[in-house]
């Protein structure tokens, strides 16, 4: 049983399905993190040009583990959970992301992932090309210069020189990018339920999430 929850770059869909998941006592399944790890992949190997490294990824050991608020992603039985958060891998995820054959790969990989458990995943694409069947789907969206500030908070933690103008740019390209993306782009399904989080707290838009849940499918918290 899958709830997907896919929307653009700081929308806040990792921190609400994880919340949702950790009130309702489900798996939580983060996309974007299974990405970066096959892009972490992709460096560890000497960044080999993108036909080899597709030849090699039916050898690519990953798993992913939810626990205590943290997605653990392993590679080959090493934990990459931190590596993968590195400016590094964001800086490449881009590219890997784009290819059809690790996009299946990856997709194969979290529709083998659910059939044994309730999860809530997010993504940018899981309600209509990974996911066209979820019990639940979400797409959820905010303005630009509410996501930048958002993502201002938490970068100017490790670099106080950034300013909102900068961020909002990098938010406007990244849109771009994952709208215009030949292979499943970023896209409402047409089931999926809109969740406009611009003004709203974040219990606020927890509990309207938490009734739709709880009023569409047999979860309760
Ligand atoms: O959500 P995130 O920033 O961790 O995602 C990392 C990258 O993976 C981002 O560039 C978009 C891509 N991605 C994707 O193409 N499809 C998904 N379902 C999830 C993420």
């Amino acid at each position: 049983m899958i709830i997907v929850i896919d929307g653009p770059a700081g929308s806040g869909k990792s921190s609400t399905a994880k919340e949702i998941a950790n009130r309702l006592n489900i798996q939580f399944l983060d996309s974007g993190a299974l990405y970066r790890a096959v892009t972490y992949c992709w460096i560890k190997a000497d960044k080999p040009d993108i036909r080899s490294f597709i030849n090699i990824l039916p050898e690519v050991d990953l798993s992913s583990e939810y626990i205590d608020k943290t997605f653990y992603v392993k590679l080959n039985g090493d934990d990459i959970t931190n590596e993968i958060r590195t400016q590094y891998v964001a800086e490449h995820v881009s590219e890997i992301a784009t290819q059809p054959e690790i996009r299946a790969f990856v997709n194969n990989y979290m529709r083998n992932l659910v059939v044994d458990d309730a999860y809530i995943a997010d993504g940018r694409d899981l309600g209509t090309a990974v996911f066209p069947d979820a019990e639940l789907k979400f797409f959820m969206t905010a303005s630009i210069k509410e996501r930048a500030k958002r993502r201002l908070k938490e970068m100017q933690e490790t670099d106080a020189s950034i300013t909102l103008k900068d961020v909002e740019e990098n938010i406007r390209q990244r849109d771009q990018k994952d709208q215009s993306r030949a292979s499943d782009p970023l896209k409402k399904a047409d089931d999926a339920i809109e969740i406009d989080t611009t003004g709203k707290t974040f219990d606020e838009q927890i509990s309207k999430m938490i009734t739709i849940i709880e009023n569409k499918t047999k979860l309760n918290h």
